[in-house]
């Protein structure tokens, strides 16, 4: 007989590793509403259109993409941001301001398959529309911290890189580059951390080798990892752009010190995105180990939503991936144990014990309590291994003699004690042992 097995890169969730994945999803949801984002969704199939040329190379190669049957060219979400650059463009007049949202949703790209990475994948996006300046990077990455410090994760665990296209242009301009060079070198540059040298190659075949000299500037620049040796390094060069952008830098990281966030947060200018859109602050979160791939990126947009129709309106964001993520939970023993145990487990008798039995567990389950029972009729001692099993607290005994003088066996399973309960009582019973009281 054939057997069918999921495609490659696709998972499925079981109810143990849904329960995980239900966990992750609670307290990103339950952090983005402390920090005043609402919640939205949008279509897991877009027109292909929405990715071509904005999303940048990578992702493009990546889609899941195909013609449907009205002859659209149409594509899985590779990621959400032109997704909610549409919506928000559509109503941008019509948002309160500043816009704050976030969203939890299943993404698609055909990627080489490796730890951390598969080719379905969730992500938690939050992004602010609306506001120019860095207090929209602020509130990000003191969201995006307080998403993985709600886990327990703290800055032992993982840290925030943070980095500047803008100034990245900036000083390449400053060096005499033009803008096509200019983003070839920032692709090399996204792709150095990896490959080391051999990501200058798609530069080299464009415009030849890189100068000697400026290569060398380009590595030296890569390798800033302070907000002082930024300073020293731009000091000398276009005094005006470059010494207002070091401003919103310091604007910026004094608002993360004085969250108490300082100790997650580096400066890195290592790091550009390799996504097309960003056009200011960007940031990536690592483990701090170095061994897993990166848990969430971000940055300034701001042209994306006027190039997908809509207003021009300033955009700033980021996702966090749940693969990577849980697999740090997992590492560092933060993921708890799933078991779903029932809270009661009745034991019955026989048929007319079993229609007894159904007022209570109806009534029980209706006042929020897990209450299991055997399905079909079954011995007495099975029962009571299956109530062991299921790690229930309680376990009700519906026997016939029982109910012949009008009462319920409750049996507490952890202290293994006994006692009996008027029938009209089952239900305040459970209650008050539940409650403590
Ligand atoms: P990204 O860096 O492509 O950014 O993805 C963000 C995170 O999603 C990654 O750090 C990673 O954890 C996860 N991720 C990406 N691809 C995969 C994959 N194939 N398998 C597993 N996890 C993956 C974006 O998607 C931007 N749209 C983020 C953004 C929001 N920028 C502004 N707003």
């Amino acid at each position: 007989m054939a057997t069918f097995q999921t495609l490659p890169g696709f998972r499925e969730f079981y109810p143990e590793d849904f329960a995980r994945r239900n966990h992750i999803f609670r307290r990103w949801r339950h952090t983005a509403n402390t920090f005043g984002f609402s919640e939205y969704d949008a279509p897991v199939l877009e027109p292909l259109e929405l990715y071509r040329a904005k999303s940048g190379e990578e992702i493009e190669a990546q889609l899941f993409s195909f013609t449907d049957k009205g002859g659209r060219e149409v594509a899985l979400r590779p990621e959400m941001t032109p997704t909610v650059c549409r919506l928000v463009g559509a109503r941008a007049s019509a948002l309160k301001r500043p816009i704050k949202w976030f969203s939890i949703a299943e993404f698609y790209r055909y990627e080489r398959m490796q730890k951390g990475r598969g080719r379905c994948f969730s992500q938690f996006n939050a992004d602010i529309f609306g506001e120019p300046g860095p207090e929209a990077e602020i509130e990000l990455i003191a969201l995006l911290v307080q998403c993985l410090c709600a886990f327990g994760l703290t800055e032992q665990d993982f840290h925030v890189r943070l980095s500047d296209r803008d100034l990245w242009i900036f000083y390449l301009e400053a060096l005499g580059l033009d803008e096509a060079r200019i983003r070839a070198v920032l692709v090399a540059v996204d792709k150095y951390e990896k490959m080391g040298d051999e990501a200058f190659k798609p530069y080299a075949e464009s415009f030849g080798p890189l100068d000697g000299g400026l290569k060398a500037k380009i590595l030296s620049f890569l390798a800033i990892k302070s907000l002082a040796v930024l300073e020293q390094t731009v000091a000398n060069l276009d005094g005006g752009r470059l010494g207002a952008r070091l401003g919103d830098w310091k604007k910026l990281l004094g608002a993360l010190a004085a969250m108490g966030l300082a100790r997650f947060v580096e400066v890195d200018l290592g790091v550009v995105r390799g996504l097309a859109y960003y056009t200011g602050f960007v940031f990536e979160a690592y483990d701090r180990k170095g061994e897993l791939r990166a848990l969430a990126g971000g940055g300034r947009y701001d042209d994306l939503v006027e190039k997908l129709g809509g207003p021009a309106l300033p955009a700033a964001g980021f996702a966090i991936g749940d693969m990577t993520f849980a697999l740090l939970l997992e590492q560092r023993g933060l993921m708890p144990d799933f078991t779903q145990a029932p809270d009661v487990y009745c034991v019955i008798g026989g048929e007319a014990e079993r229609l007894a039995a159904f007022g209570d567990i109806q009534a029980l389950r209706a006042a929020g309590h897990r209450v299991d029972y055997p399905l079909k009729d079954m011995a007495f001692g099975k029962q009571f291994k299956a109530a062991a099993e299921s790690g229930a607290k309680l376990a009700l005994i519906y026997g016939s003699d029982e109910l012949a003088k009008g009462v319920v066996k409750v049996r507490d399973l952890t202290q293994r004690s006994e006692l009996e309960v008027p029938r009209a009582q089952v239900l305040a019973t459970v209650r008050d042992f539940f409650s403590g009281a």
